[in-house]
């Protein structure tokens, strides 16, 4: 009998710990004696003629790409299959394209390492083209459900848990109010979780609407206790005094979250007087090395999505809960995003510490 083929594929927004998975996958896959087809830049190198993909080796199973930031793989989080923006300007579904190349290559399960948004044309495209499939979740925004954390999440908070640590001996030095904005899309679970580890003074999430007379409160009462500066952490999509959503306009198209710090700054100097600086994180919580909690985790998902396939259980996305590595119906995982929970265990914390959360409680 040939061995059972299996690919692998990264999708979405890069992070860290991608690397990790793709050796946990590979070296698992090797122990039971199957090939591993890396697919290039998503389902894109499922679209290229000739299909862009490499098969993976030791290389790829090897301890230097646990460490690496990054994907090997290269990935996309443009040109959805069912919709591919064409050079004239108009939409075409492709997904034909895809189902024809899983078949051509011989992939009998593919494992997709992705977000919501790449789970659903994932498995819009395994149900249409009839292949089997298995998630593992990455993102640094840790808002798929049901698994309490996903690969790069906790990279990106350490990362911006660093940035505090380094604009608190520049804000004392200044007298300022440094404000850090962070990504996670419409969650604030960077935010929250690097503005306890890193000291904030407020944190600003899209789950807890905010005044700017609540944040200016809270300030000026910092400073009345004979402390000149503080720290400010603002996820992305908080909104503008006001409700409206801030975005920054991408050369080349397309439309990320950005530039409420900016909005903020403004308006604390106007309520307080205070001088403010705002740092954008962007995406250096994206990349360099994986921190060991993600490690572990990208290498148990690696494997547990490799046990999937041995034991033909598709349309499921590995996850974390309880200390363990389990799976669940890939449904019921991307059917609502997590967010942050207003009246959960870390919220109750930084209340508990103090910190201002732009509410005035
Ligand atoms: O979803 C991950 C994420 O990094 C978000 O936190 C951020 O809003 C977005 O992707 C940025 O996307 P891009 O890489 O297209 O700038």
């Amino acid at each position: 009998m040939p061995p059972k083929t299996i690919g692998l594929l990264t999708s979405g927004g890069d992070c860290a710990g991608l690397n990790a998975v793709i050796r946990g996958v590979v070296s698992r896959a090797t122990g039971y004696g199957w090939r591993v087809l890396g697919i290039r830049h998503g389902t894109m190198g499922l679209l290229r003629r000739p299909y862009a993909y490499e098969e993976l080796g030791p290389a790829a199973a090897s301890s230097t790409v646990l460490r690496l930031g990054g994907t090997i793989l290269g990935t996309t989080n443009k040109g959805n299959p069912f919709a591919f923006p064409m050079p004239d300007g108009t939409l075409l579904n492709r997904s034909a394209e895809i189902a024809e190349a899983v078949r051509a290559l011989g992939i009998e399960a593919l494992i997709g390492v992705g977000g919501d948004g790449s789970f659903a044309i994932l498995r819009r495209l395994a149900a249409e083209g009839g292949f089997n499939l298995v998630g593992i979740p990455k993102t640094i925004d840790n808002d798929i459900g049901v698994t309490e954390t996903s690969v790069g999440y906790d990279t990106a908070v350490m990362v911006a848990t660093e940035a505090l640590d380094r604009l608190q001996p520049t804000a004392a030095s200044h007298d300022r109010v440094m404000i850090l904005e962070v990504m996670g899309r419409d969650a604030g679970h960077i935010a929250l979780a690097a503005g306890i580890a890193g000291g904030a003074d407020v944190i600003l999430i899209p789950e807890i609407p905010y005044t700017v007379e609540a944040v200016a409160a809270h300030i000026n009462k910092i400073r009345e206790s004979g402390r000149n500066f503080a720290l400010v952490i603002v996820a992305e999509s908080v909104p503008a005094p006001g409700g409206a959503g801030v975005w920054q306009q991408h050369t080349g198209g397309g439309q990320t979250y950005g530039g409420i710090g900016q909005v903020l700054a403004g308006a604390i100097t106007s309520h307080t007087g205070a001088e403010t600086r705002v740092t954008v994180l962007g995406h250096v919580q994206r990349g360099g090395q994986p921190t060991a909690s993600d490690r572990l985790i990208a290498s148990a998902f690696g494997v547990h999505a490799v046990d999937l396939i041995a034991e033909q259980k598709f349309d499921r996305m590995v996850a974390w809960q309880n200390r363990c590595v389990v799976d669940v119906p890939m449904a019921e995982a991307i059917a609502r995003p997590s967010l942050v929970d207003p009246d959960g265990t870390l919220v109750r914390t930084a209340r508990g510490l103090g910190i201002g959360l732009g509410d005035g409680r």
